[in-house]
């Protein structure tokens, strides 16, 4: 019995819209008193939606401020968020059927890995309720198994990667890749995805000697960047591409260890106070924003959706790229 929640609807539901990284506040009025003609102020008790949230939970500040942001976006959209984080796949997809059974609303699904979702989508869409997919997306992307999904671009953060380190070393480079999960069951579509980007737009004379495939997190990048260093210690290596900001601290910690901070540049992505600290201080070299910040653009998707109405199968959230200037005009009023 699908759980009834009868609000007041109050006349204006106030949300705040992040369209494509612009902050932007909106109004969003209930007009159905006034469309129906009833002349009456009262307005008719409608059902709040109940969104389901399969979320990844505590893994890096991006991480945090990405579900921060769309809890709060929900909350001010006047939607009912059930959050359930979990990184583990088998819980998600636990969570995921849960949420099926109680007929929720709409489903928001940031996938801790991207294959293995075919059968719960499939579930989901048979039982008529809206998947949205944010950051994370699915292997193989089905699109017939979501309604949309929303994130910034990942191969656009790694084609820039690319480009920052081509104009950098015109002449040629060699260097290390530290991506997050990019193999076997586990990959994430964003670590892939970021590689794939990467790949397309290096230059011939641009070498990756070696990688390591990493979790995001600061302190396996210690480990795995002074195993490289040392067992390239013969080599010339210029440049370290880490996939996000905690693996690129970590990298910097373990480059400075070996005194080559003046040799080799790291560039990151994700665009975290503590990446853009990292930048102004000299120990990145380049940063590139994947923002966090789309709740108020998923609460839209979700709202128009439930409201009959079409919406867009992607929306690309707009990010940027920083320099150790523009990240110190930026950390002011940084949110995350
Ligand atoms: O999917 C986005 C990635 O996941 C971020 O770059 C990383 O910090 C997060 O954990």
């Amino acid at each position: 019995m699908k759980k009834k929640l009868f609000a007041i609807v109050t006349a204006i539901v106030v949300g705040c819209g992040v369209l494509f990284g612009m902050g932007a506040c909106g109004q969003v009025t209930d007009t159905s008193a006034a469309k129906a003609g009833t002349g009456s102020s009262a307005v008719k008790p409608k059902e709040t939606p109940i969104v389901g949230y399969a979320a990844i939970g505590p893994e890096t500040a991006w991480r945090t401020a990405n579900e921060k942001d769309v809890q709060n976006a929900f909350k001010e959209a006047g939607m009912d968020l059930v959050y359930m984080p979990s990184g583990e796949h088998k819980e998600q997809v636990a969570t995921v059927e849960k949420f099926i059974r109680d007929k929720v609303s709409a489903i928001l699904l940031s996938p801790a890995q991207s294959a293995g979702w075919e059968a719960t989508l499939k579930t989901a869409k048979a039982a008529s309720i809206p998947v949205f997919l944010l950051d994370r997306t699915i292997s193989p992307d089905t699109a017939s198994l979501y309604t949309a999904k929303i994130g910034p671009s990942n191969t656009w953060a790694g084609r820039l990667a690319a480009t920052f380190i081509n104009k950098a070393y015109p002449k040629g480079a060699k260097g290390f890749m530290l991506e997050g999960p990019v193999t076997g069951a586990d990959a994430a579509s964003s670590a892939v995805q970021r590689t794939q980007g990467w790949d397309k737009a290096i230059d011939d004379n641009i070498a990756v000697v070696d990688s390591a495939e990493g979790d995001w997190s600061t302190e396996t990048a210690i480990k795995q960047t002074k195993a490289l260093l040392e067992k390239y210690k013969d080599d010339d290596i210029s440049f370290i591409f880490a996939q996000n900001d905690e693996m690129g601290l970590g990298a910097s910690e373990a480059v400075a260890a070996e005194g080559l901070s003046d040799t080799i540049k790291i560039v990151t992505i994700d665009g975290t106070k503590a990446g853009l600290k990292a930048l102004v201080a000299g120990k990145l070299a380049s940063v590139i924003e994947y923002n966090p910040l789309f709740g108020a653009k998923a609460a839209s998707l979700v709202s128009a959706t439930l409201d009959g109405k079409k919406v867009a199968k992607s929306t690309v959230v707009s990010s940027q790229v920083f320099t150790p200037e523009s990240a110190a005009d930026e950390l002011p009023t940084r949110k995350y």
